[in-house]
């Protein structure tokens, strides 16, 4: 069963549309014939603004989802739109942030930053270093603009890579899993930094993540990715009007909420290793 949000047939045209979509990848070693079925059948409405996250069991086809809305990966079937265009290949206004800063290591922390906007030539050099400047202010990175990043701590690289990928002003943040590597106390800091710079900015994001936790306190809705193939089993509302303060994760509503996402990921996990298991038996 589906239970992703439905595309309405007519009405207004939603940010990101994905209707009945189907992704593939060559099987390994089956030559031309064989393909693996990452995602099928899933369904998922984002409305500008909106703050959606992503769980679901390992290999479900998260990052798959992520990659045919950045444009990497095509789909095989059904519909993928945003702004009411099919996606023809990755574009400027949709920015991904990968779970690894990746910040290149000759470049200062101002010039990783501003290495997007050179590449894409959109604006003069002196320009691209004052937006630069503004983001790293926004990520609170100001005094370690002219730094390298192998002198900054895993929470600082962190914030390069958003102030990196916020830099061409994208209207889709995909985000997978970006905060996974970073200690538990920094990355409840870059949550409620995020939502900051999310209000700030007027961001609509798809953000992946395995913690139940971050997705509760982050998103409008949690979606529920089932085994794979990945669909979107369930998706969860948070009411909570954003940006939000830390003290909400100690009451007992969120508890509650957080404890209907994890009911509904637990399932999904199981049923995945029982899928596992019946392959390898
Ligand atoms: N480039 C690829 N070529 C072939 N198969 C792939 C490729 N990328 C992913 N897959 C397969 O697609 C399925 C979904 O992978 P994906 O990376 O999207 O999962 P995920 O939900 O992001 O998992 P995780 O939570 O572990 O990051 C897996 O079975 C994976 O092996
Ligand atoms: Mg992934």
């Amino acid at each position: 069963m589906n239970a992703g949000k439905q595309v309405p047939a007519s009405g207004p045209v939603a940010h990101l549309a994905a209707q009945d979509v189907l992704i593939q990848y060559p099987a390994p070693g089956s030559g031309r014939t064989g393909v693996t079925t990452a995602v099928e059948s899933c369904n998922l409405t984002l409305d500008r603004g909106d703050f959606v996250c992503l769980v679901g069991p390992s290999g479900c086809g998260k990052t798959t989802l992520l990659n045919a809305v950045a444009g990497f990966v095509p789909i095989a079937g059904g519909l993928l739109q945003f702004g009411g265009r099919d996606i023809p290949g990755p574009g400027p206004d949709r920015a991904m942030v990968f779970q690894q800063p990746n910040l290149l290591p000759w470049r200062t922390v101002l010039a990783n930053v501003t290495y997007g906007l050179e590449l894409s030539k959109v604006m003069k050099k002196a320009e691209a270093r004052d937006r630069a400047g503004e983001l790293l202010e926004l990520v609170g990175l100001k005094d370690a603009a002219h730094q390298y990043p192998a002198q900054l701590s895993g929470g600082m690289q962190a914030r390069v890579n958003l102030a990196r990928a916020l830099a061409v002003e994208p209207a889709l943040l995909l985000l997978d899993e970006p905060f996974a590597a970073i200690d538990a106390q920094t990355r409840e800091v870059m949550q409620a930094e995020l939502l900051r710079i999310c209000a700030a900015k007027d961001v609509t994001a798809l953000f992946v993540t395995h913690d139940i936790t971050e997705a509760a306190f982050l998103a409008d809705r949690v979606a529920v990715f089932g085994p794979r193939p990945g669909r979107i089993v369930k998706e969860v509302t948070v009411p909570w009007p954003r940006p939000r303060d830390h003290s909400i994760r100690r009451t007992p509503e969120f508890l509650t909420l957080a404890e209907e996402i994890g009911e509904s990921l637990y399932g999904a996990i199981a049923e995945a290793r029982a899928h596992a298991a019946q392959e390898g038996a």
